[in-house]
């Protein structure tokens, strides 16, 4: 679905990069048919010298022979950069934004009609090849873009299809969701500390324990509930703390801040 396809990727950070090298890795498309523009022409040297791709001075020259266009760049950029290509843009391009807050409306609306849009909002696991991301389409957008831009993001993790006014729900659960769990590991570090352990050994426990529950959930197939039940023996240690937990409000602490930073991506979203 990608393969003979041209892929223009403007905004060679984080996001752009992790995309670039696990497109090339998966082998999803040759690296000569990969072309880079950034703000900074020297992150694009650091890339062209690592994977070989192709390397632009300019957005529109990316844009202009591709036939997918990733935009990879700060939302606060966007409308300059949508300005710029706006020019080399047409019909049969297919535009994927993961731009934070920005909607399909406003992509199509600063580009020429019946340009095809796919919004996708990502997540910093993708880093690792282990994101998932949620994808919805524009008014032009067909199931074979949609198609082709879920294989762009497979590359990376996992990738489900919603509809667009989920998207900030999707923002306030798993945009924000890798601080959630960070900051769980923390607090489970600090009570690890607190019960007597060393640090470095109640860091590593905590990550492991996170890390193995996922696995174990995901390879078992089962839902959490009934892993916990699992886990769980009657007069034993493991409900003496879940007690804790319900009565400390951990529960409505998470639901609590996923409604919130819901609330706060339909705020900043244009
Ligand atoms: N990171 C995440 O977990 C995550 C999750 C969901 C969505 N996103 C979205 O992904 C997008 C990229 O995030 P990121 O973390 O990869 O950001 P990033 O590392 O800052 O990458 C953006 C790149 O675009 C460059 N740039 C700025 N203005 C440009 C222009 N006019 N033309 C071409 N390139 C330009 C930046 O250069 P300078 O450094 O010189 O400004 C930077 O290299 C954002 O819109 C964000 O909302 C990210």
């Amino acid at each position: 679905m990608l393969k003979g396809k041209t892929i223009a990727i403007i905004g060679a950070g984080n996001m752009g990069s992790a995309l670039i090298r696990a497109l090339i890795a998966r082998n999803e498309i040759q690296k000569e048919q990969i072309m880079a523009a950034d703000a900074k022409h020297e992150k694009l040297e650091k890339l062209k010298a690592e994977c070989g791709v192709q390397i632009a001075r300019e957005n529109g020259e990316a844009v202009s022979p591709a036939d997918v266009v990733i935009l990879a760049v700060k939302p606060q950029d966007m409308g300059e950069v949508l300005d710029e290509i706006a020019m080399v843009m047409d019909r049969t391009k297919l535009v994927v934004s993961i731009a934070a807050g920005v909607s399909t409306r406003r992509i199509e609306e600063h580009l020429p009609q019946g340009v095809r849009v796919i919004r996708v909002m990502p997540n910093t696991p993708a880093l690792v090849g282990q994101g998932i991301a949620a994808l919805c389409a524009g008014s032009h957008a067909t199931g074979e873009d949609m198609a082709a831009a879920r294989r762009i993001f497979d590359a990376v993790g996992k990738s489900c299809v919603l509809s667009e006014d989920l998207i900030d729900a999707v923002t306030g659960l798993s945009g924000s969701g890798p601080a959630y769990v960070f900051m769980f590991i923390e607090a489970l570090c600090d009570a690890g500390v607190l019960v007597g352990l060393p640090r470095d050994a109640a860091l590593m426990l905590s990550v492991q324990t996170v890390l193995g529950a996922a696995h174990l959930m995901t390879e078992m197939n089962m839902h959490p509930a009934q892993l916990r039940e699992m886990v769980t023996s009657p007069g034993g240690t493991t409900i003496a703390g879940l007690r804790k937990m319900e009565e400390w409000g951990f529960r409505a602490a998470v639901l609590n801040a996923v409604e919130a930073a819901t609330a706060r991506s339909r705020e900043l979203g244009w």
